[in-house]
């Protein structure tokens, strides 16, 4: 396996912006990504030129399937004024925007050029539920895994029942990380459900009593949380708010060479790491309660960019499931194996946490249009680290930060550092 180096040429982020996440139904991925790349130029402080930009790499998974439309790219492209440029589409499930992303970085890495668009774009709800269950499974393997019936709830309660036999966790332990990231979604005014739990059930208390019905009994989330009217069982042990929603929604993200950065902001982010691993299936690892892959790609990054976990101090990870996040943060080094749910349990996680985790509201309540969370994520990292989260923004320095993205059950994962130095 090759040795992880240092960037052979720095890369900086200098715009980053992302559209409204939720259900659209008016909307086609083309609009989506054309009002993420809309407030993504608004973001570069002292203003670019369009035709500046000389490559786009778009993650996007299955526009195919959901959208009957392929060949994405260049229609991305187009939409937002950049043909003839090469544009290029990135498929690795829902890696394809951290994908796409680190595509840019060897990009400008390489000398080829100095300014590239990256971008990430799905349309997620065109289809009805089961087909849209259907299309994700794609992302399995077909020969060994969906033939038995594995959807991507069922994958994920794999790991988690694996996880729970071996570490001794709750399916209540899993809420903690849901009542967290609706909480942070519920300060996000991008979020698809940018509401708290406690929100939620209070506007179905309501509901019941103005249409006339007995109104729940719930006194606490914790009683609504475990009401199976109210969030039923998807695949045991995960239910409703236990899993990521369908969503539709674009993010884009622009890369200089840094050493023009300057030119366009003043306060740039330095990509310092940029580490992708990929594993066999599911059915094919030995060991179900991490990702072997995200494990590799983050320990490449740590040594790629000269820092130790403890150095980072918040992270936006790949919550598709709750269970997902408690495997993520340990994987990335922020908790020992088996104490990621501890961690979410005592609150180190939440935004006054020590260790932040999903600021954004993660994928759980942010929403997630699987090629461009990936995108998105770095989203949330700009805005933090630069003291631009609003309501939601983090207390003190935020000198260096992570994005831990994931494709399937781990056959993909990304892994991006960032830091702030001015
Ligand atoms: N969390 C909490 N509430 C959710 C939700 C979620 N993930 N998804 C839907 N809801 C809510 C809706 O807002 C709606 O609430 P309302 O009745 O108050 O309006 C209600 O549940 C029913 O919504 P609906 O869209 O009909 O849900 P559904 O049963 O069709 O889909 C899931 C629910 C969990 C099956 C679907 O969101 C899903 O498949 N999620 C996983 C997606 C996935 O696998 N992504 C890739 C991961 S790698």
């Amino acid at each position: 396996m090759s040795k992880s180096r240092p960037l052979p040429r720095g890369v900086a982020i200098v715009g980053t912006g992302m559209s409204k996440f939720g259900a659209f139904p008016e909307k086609n991925s083309r609009d989506l990504f054309v009002e993420a790349f809309k407030e993504m130029s608004a973001s570069v402080q002292k203003g670019f030129d369009p035709s500046s930009i000389e490559s786009f790499y778009l993650g996007n998974f299955s526009s195919d399937l959901f959208e009957r439309q392929g060949h994405t790219a260049p229609l991305m492209a187009d939409a937002v004024g950049l043909t003839p440029i090469p544009a290029t589409r990135v498929e690795n499930a829902c890696a394809s925007g951290a994908t796409a992303l680190r595509q840019g970085v060897i990009a400008i890495t390489s000398g080829m050029y100095d300014m590239v668009l990256v971008g990430g774009v799905e349309k997620m709800t065109n289809l009805p539920t089961a087909e849209v269950t259907d299309t994700l499974a794609t992302a399995g393997d077909s020969l060994f895994e969906i033939p038995v019936g594995f959807t991507f709830p069922g994958f994920y309660a794999a790991i988690a029942t694996a996880y729970m036999h071996r570490y001794g966790m709750q399916p209540e332990h899993l809420m903690n990380v849901a009542i967290k990231n609706h909480d942070n979604g519920a300060l996000n005014p991008k979020a698809q459900f940018g509401v708290t739990i406690q929100k939620w059930m209070e506007g179905r208390i309501a509901a019941a009593i103005k249409k006339g019905k007995p109104a729940p009994t719930w006194q606490t989330i914790w009683d609504f949380l475990h009401d199976n009217a109210a969030n039923p069982m998807v695949a045991w042990p995960l239910r409703l708010f236990d899993c990521s929603p369908i969503t539709d929604g674009a993010a884009a993200v622009l890369l200089v060479a840094e050493e023009r950065a300057h030119e366009f902001t003043d306060h740039p982010l330095h990509v310092i790491a940029s580490c992708q691993a990929s594993d066999a299936a599911l059915h094919d690892r030995a060991d179900l309660t991490t990702l072997p892959a995200a494990r590799l790609a983050a320990a490449q990054a740590y040594e790629m960019a000269g820092v130790k976990a403890k150095d980072v101090r918040m992270a936006e990870v790949h919550d598709c499931f709750t269970i997902a996040e408690v495997v993520a943060s340990e994987d990335i080094g922020f908790f020992a194996p088996g104490g990621g749910f501890k961690a979410a349990e005592d609150g180190v996680t939440r935004r006054d946490g020590s260790r932040p985790v999903n600021t954004s509201g993660g994928l759980k309540s942010k929403g997630h249009p699987v090629g461009a969370s990936g995108v998105a994520q770095v989203v949330e990292v700009w805005k933090q680290m630069r003291g631009e989260a609003g309501a939601r923004q983090v207390g003190g320095d935020i000198p260096l930060a992570l994005t831990h993205n994931v494709g399937a059950t781990g056959s993909t994962c990304v892994v991006h550092i960032f830091e702030r130095r001015n």
